[in-house]
């Protein structure tokens, strides 16, 4: 009975021991308080006398963790102080509220209490981004508005010492926004206010600041670095919008004539520049060439003035991803003395009679030099010593003329030399030869060879007997200088000169025609004769002259309205006798 009732009593004293749990004491200190520092008196809390802690051993045990003290009691003044290090990031992280427990125990009898301390943030860290550069490569055709997120910073501290706000340095392009996604996280993006441009600026350097609320402030830096990746947003250009060049014709294959030169700002292929042929004609195709790589256009083909003294050719270039821009090159072709006058015979009237009045027009000459300006200038001349001239007329016209009276019977034929001289330097000439026959004009008389022939013979010859022979000469051509002779007709003692003699016509043979008798006719005298005719009497002696031996009636001035309407003339035919 007695030991059941002790034994109730020690268990009774036992469950009073470990269920008899004193109300909590609770504290609140800043982390990272220095060890030694007071948090609070335990003694006062529970109302003990100081001296009954070390009586009863009192001592504080941190809950759940062996080796981590924290906090500890003064024996001699009953405070709860630092025991070492508290870092409330390392203790409770991002955790609001942060408390540790503790035990404390006294003995004699056993005695147990809780304290719970609350640990305080202080701003003792920094906000931090994950890494200390962010690299972005964003493209040049990037649209404005586009973002490009940023992780953000941390900061182990918490509530206003956290994270509370960011600055992204003053730039050009980019402004910075927070951003809290669906899952509640924060995170930061770049938002691209201006276009970028490669070719302006190939790099840009930003600096963005996270800063918390603590005080003082603390803030922590990320270096961005945004590289512009080139699109291919520029055409080539050309050193100049029109290229000229000038060269002179007959210019050599292969000559260089000029370079053209275009850049592409962009990078890599995308300024990577080729040339090419744009709009050309199909005859500056064949006269230059152009070297693709460099640009340089070279003569290709036989560069000729007067085929062309202009040519336009558009020029492409283009950047590896086929981006073109056009440049036009003029190229002048200057003349060269090159195209000797040529002499074109337009009309010659061959042959020229030979009574043409001085002045008579018998040829009209052209002349004509492919070439230009003074090349093209020519001067014509005529060899001298030929009763020929030439009159410059309209353009390159000449006229051939006589300049004074021909005469076929002393020259019946000219080669009269032209020649045509250019005022190029130097000076190119040609010349031509134009072949003038002279025509006959029968404007000779026969001539007799002898003023009188005389013959004797003996009487009683037989009739047909020869005479003698008289021979005349007529220096014109053919049958205007073909002698027919024959006996002008007469009288010998009464009877017709027929009746005694007669005249072979071809041969100018004279033969008896009857036997003579020289105690009737001693001698007698026969005349062969040409006529001649004159004017006499005429209206007016100043028009008409008439030809000696021809007869032919011309009028030797104009006749105009003051003169007779009805001109008489009266002409004599004269025969005379040579022999
Ligand atoms: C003119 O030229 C022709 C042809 O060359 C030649 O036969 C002729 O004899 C020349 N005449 C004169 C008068 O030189
Ligand atoms: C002879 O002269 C005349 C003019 O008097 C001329 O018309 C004719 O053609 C000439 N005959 C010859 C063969 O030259």
């Amino acid at each position: 009975m007695e030991y059941s009732g002790m034994a109730l009593r020690v268990s009774l004293f036992l469950i009073c021991v470990l269920y008899y749990v004193h109300g909590d004491l609770s504290y609140s200190v800043q982390e990272e308080m220095k060890r030694g520092s007071v948090i609070g008196n335990i003694a006062k809390d529970l109302g003990l006398e100081v001296g009954i802690l070390s009586i009863r051993k009192a001592r504080i045990k941190t809950v759940g963790s062996e080796r981590r003290k924290y906090c500890d009691i003064n024996l001699r003044t009953g405070d709860l102080i630092v025991a070492e290090r508290i870092d409330r990031e390392s203790l409770c992280g991002e955790k609001h509220s942060c408390v540790v427990k503790f035990e404390l125990l006294f003995e004699a009898p056993l005695e147990l209490h809780r304290i719970t301390v609350q640990i305080q943030d202080i701003n003792d860290n920094a906000p931090t981004f994950p890494k200390d550069i962010i690299k972005f490569e964003i493209t040049e055709s990037a649209d404005k508005g586009a973002r490009y997120r940023v992780n953000a910073a941390h900061d182990a501290d918490i509530g206003q010492n956290g994270v509370q706000s960011y600055t992204l340095k003053r730039n050009d392009h980019f402004v910075f926004n927070i951003q809290t996604s669906s899952d509640g996280t924060k995170y930061g993006e770049l938002v691209l206010e201006k276009e970028l441009d490669r070719e302006e600026q190939k790099e840009i350097k930003l600096l963005l600041s996270a800063l918390d609320g603590g005080s003082p402030q603390r803030s922590g830096i990320v270096a961005i670095d945004v590289t512009v990746l080139d699109a291919n947003d520029n055409a080539p250009v050309f050193s100049q919008a029109v290229y000229e060049a000038s060269l002179p014709e007959n210019t050599q294959i292969k000559t260089p004539v000029i370079t053209v030169s275009a850049t592409d700002a962009d990078e890599g292929v995308n300024g990577e520049v080729i040339y090419g042929l744009g709009r050309v004609s199909d005859k500056s195709r064949k006269l230059f060439s152009l070297d693709r790589e460099t640009g340089n256009i070279f003569v290709a083909g036989d560069i000729d003035f007067e085929e062309g003294s202009k040519y336009e050719i558009i020029i492409q270039a283009k950047d590896g991803f086929g981006i073109s821009s056009d440049a036009k090159i003029i190229i002048s072709i200057t003349d060269v003395n090159d195209n000797a006058p040529v002499i074109v015979l337009k009309s010659l009237s061959n042959p020229v009679p030979e009574n043409a009045s001085p002045g008579t027009e018998v040829g009209l000459i052209n002349v004509q030099d492919r070439d230009s300006e003074k090349n093209r200038k020519v001067r014509c001349s005529l060899q001298q010593h030929v009763p020929f001239k030439l009159i410059p007329s309209i353009k390159n016209y000449y006229s051939l003329v006589t300049t004074e009276k021909l005469d076929r019977e002393l020259v019946s034929e000219y080669n009269i030399t032209i020649s045509a001289k250019d005022e190029g330097s130097p000076p190119l000439s040609s010349v031509k030869v134009v072949h003038i026959s002279i025509a006959d004009v029968n404007d000779n008389p026969p001539v007799f060879e002898d003023q009188s022939y005389s013959s004797y013979i003996p009487e009683n010859n037989k009739p047909g007997h020869s005479l003698c022979s008289v021979k005349a000469h007529d220096p014109d051509w053919r049958q205007n200088g073909t002698v027919i002779y024959s006996l002008l007709p007469g009288e010998v003692n009464g009877a017709p000169v027929s009746s005694y003699l007669s005249v072979n016509g071809d041969t100018g043979v004279i033969q008896s025609v009857r036997s003579f008798d020289y105690e009737q006719l001693m001698s007698f005298k026969v005349d062969n004769a040409w006529l001649s005719y004159h004017i006499i009497k005429s209206t007016d002696p100043g028009i008409f002259k008439i030809d000696l031996h021809s007869g032919e009636i011309r009028t030797q001035r104009d006749i105009s309205d003051s003169d007779n309407m009805k001109q008489n003339i009266l002409v004599a035919e004269k025969a005379q006798t040579v022999i």
